[in-house]
């Protein structure tokens, strides 16, 4: 079983980061093989609308030139993905929306390559807005008919300078929870679909 996640926040040792690090965490303790990509802070190019996936179908945008077909690969060969980003005005960073809306079509295109995978999102906020990013990911999530794993709260930290996570106790049991629960759930729907 492997979980891929992506850390949608510039900050890369940011407080999303450390929440991705805790639902990771918990997962390798159930013997999940995890891997953290870095995407926040990196090019990564909006959708263009060109259409090119849906006439290549070829598992690949045309946009060749940033990160996302590398993320494509990685979501498709992975049994669960992780989405993680700080919310910016009650929502996503530019690199996760750009992140979602690129894998999302691309795959899509593509026999629906993210069928029955386990999907969780978490949301760093300093106060408010974090129930919207983490629903934004969900929206990635289950039209891309996808798991949604929660946990004892909803997926977020109250948070806002580097460290300040771990300040949130409830915050770190959310994430160690979220990781439980979607190694239960990889141990009940077994490898990718
Ligand atoms: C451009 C920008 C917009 C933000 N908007 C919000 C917001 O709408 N609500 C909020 O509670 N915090 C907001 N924040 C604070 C971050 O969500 C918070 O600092 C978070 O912990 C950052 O996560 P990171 O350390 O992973 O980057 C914003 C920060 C930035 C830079």
């Amino acid at each position: 079983m492997k979980v891929v996640a992506f850390n949608c926040s510039p900050r890369e040792n940011g407080n999303t980061s450390h929440m991705i690090g805790g639902v990771l965490k918990a997962l390798e303790s159930h013997d999940v093989e995890t891997e953290l990509v870095q995407v926040g802070g990196r090019d990564v190019h909006g959708c263009r609308a060109c259409g090119a996936c849906f006439k290549n179908r070829n598992m690949k945008c045309i946009q060749g030139d940033d990160i996302v077909n590398l993320c494509v690969e990685k979501m498709v060969s992975a049994d669960g993905i992780v989405i993680g980003s700080p919310t910016y005005f009650s929502d996503v960073t530019s690199e996760a929306k750009a992140l979602i809306d690129r894998c999302g079509y691309v795959t899509r295109a593509n026999g629906m390559a993210l069928r029955r995978k386990a999907g969780a999102a978490v949301s760093a906020a300093r106060r408010a807005g974090s129930i919207h990013s983490m629903d934004s990911i969900n929206h990635f999530f289950t039209i891309n008919e996808m798991f949604v794993v929660g946990s004892t709260y909803w997926n977020i930290s109250l948070s806002r300078a580097e460290g300040d996570y771990e300040k949130d106790d409830e915050g770190v049991k959310t994430m160690k929870d979220l990781g439980e629960n979607m190694a239960w759930l990889l141990s009940r729907i077994g490898g990718a679909q």
